[in-house]
């Protein structure tokens, strides 16, 4: 059995259920905001799933290498290690608003320092990598195939919490996530992210900050959902809001999986602004060509409570097709994958996102403009980095097709 955790206030109790399933039951007279997601309203009856955890539990757990590590160090001796015993593990320290523990444990985050200014100036050829995923492997409940561990840095504590939380002394969670990447796997991949998600800085759109370690081996991104008084949002990505397990990310449309989706749970008075900023996303990874772009790649935030939900800010955008020539969009647009042109796009916006037609050709304008810029920071960032050149310049030719194909009017 396993505790759950909203804000810091139990919650309920998530056990398994039948052979493969498990159940959620909240706590008798919970209080209403400590719903574990917008989907799962407070309720008697228990939450049961006949496979597996309910989305909003299994969306943190690590994929790829860090789950395959936690397998081979915490497998019994039968040999059987599933998502219950992932999630006993990791539970502590999650992305988002919730925590999970030992049904007689109480919450301690307890997540160990470590310097971002080390991580930044480390070399490849050091320990430092191979430490930061054995020490902090067990504090990184956060999703994802790329390896990358969630740490606490004492600096950022004093910069970003108010003076409050600062002598609370309570915080003990997570305050950044680093993103590694295997060399014999997809080369310079946390340069390739870091130019990325500066173009969607030059397109105005909300990204946490983000560093680049000094030879390129890690990308340090800011929690987003770290507020200043120690607390997190709520964060749920669209494999919870369209009820599908992590393994489902790749199934789905943007018409109905997240345009629709989005304005289930966004308030009318900032669906607005949300949709044009969603169109701006879109169309930014078609420029991109980020074939990556799949259900868990988009999310939305929300204060503790009932606060209102919003799109959350950007993350993990790669132009994937530099490894993968052929690779196409994650979700579909009019039923098929295709990288569409600028028109299709505009049909999009105009259609089902509520921008007029004036401001969606505004819109693709910016984020080729925002993507020119990006380049021309990318060109003097290979100038004394050989090591990227190769994927430096793999990554201009995507975009200038992605601009002239699907961005440039027509
Ligand atoms: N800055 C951030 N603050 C808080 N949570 C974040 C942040 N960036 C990412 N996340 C959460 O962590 C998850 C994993 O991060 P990310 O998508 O960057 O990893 P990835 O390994 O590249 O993923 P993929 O498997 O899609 O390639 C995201 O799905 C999101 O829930
Ligand atoms: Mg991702």
């Amino acid at each position: 059995m396993i505790k759950v955790w909203a804000d810091g206030a139990e919650a309920g109790l998530v056990d398994r259920h039948g052979r493969r399933g498990s159940a959620f039951t909240y706590l008798r007279n919970v209080d209403a905001a400590r719903a574990v997601s917008v989907t799962m309203p407070i309720r008697l009856a228990s939450w049961n799933q006949d496979y597996d955890l309910t989305p909003i539990f299994e969306m943190n757990l690590p994929e790829g290498a860090l789950r395959e590590r936690l397998r081979l160090a915490f497998a019994k001796a039968t040999g059987t290690f599933d998502e219950f015993d992932l999630l006993a593990i990791v539970g502590r320290s999650q992305v988002g608003r919730l925590r999970y523990t030992g049904p007689d444990d109480t919450l301690d985050e307890g997540v160990p320092f470590q310097s971002v200014d080390e991580i930044l100036k480390a070399r490849r050829d050091g320990e430092l990598f191979a430490h930061l995923i054995e020490k902090f492997a067990t504090y990184s409940g956060v999703s994802g195939i790329q390896p990358k561990v969630l740490i606490r840095d004492a600096d950022a504590l004093q910069r970003k919490l108010s003076s409050n939380a600062r002598r609370s002394q309570s915080f003990r969670g997570a305050t950044h996530i680093v993103k590694l990447w295997d060399p014999t796997e997809y080369s310079q991949l946390a340069a390739n992210e870091y130019f990325c998600l500066k173009s969607a800085q030059h397109c105005g759109l909300n990204v946490p900050a983000f560093q680049l370690s000094e030879d390129g081996t890690a990308l340090i991104v800011d929690r987003f959902d770290l507020r200043a008084d120690g607390a997190y949002l709520g964060v749920e990505d669209f494999c919870v809001l369209n009820a599908r397990p992590t393994s489902e990310k790749y199934n789905g449309s943007y018409e109905t999986a997240v345009i629709k989706r989005l304005g289930d749970y966004v308030d009318e008075a900032n669906l607005l602004s949300d949709y044009e900023k969603l169109f701006t996303l879109i169309a930014l990874n078609v420029g991109l060509r980020n074939g990556d772009a799949h259900l868990k790649n988009f999310a939305i935030t929300y204060e503790a409570g009932d606060g209102e939900a919003r799109l959350a800010p950007v993350y993990d955008l790669v132009t994937t097709t530099v490894y993968i020539p052929a690779d196409k969009m994650a979700l579909t647009l009019d039923g098929s994958t295709r990288w569409p042109d600028a028109k299709r796009l505009r049909r999009l916006a105009e259609t089902r996102l509520m921008v007029e037609p004036r401001r969606a050709r505004e819109i693709l304008a910016h984020v080729g403009d925002a993507m020119s810029q990006t380049k021309k920071e990318i060109q003097r960032y290979r100038k004394d980095h050989p090591d990227f050149g190769d994927i430096g310049r793999s990554m201009i030719e995507q975009w200038e097709i992605g601009m002239q194909q699907s961005l440039r009017d027509v």
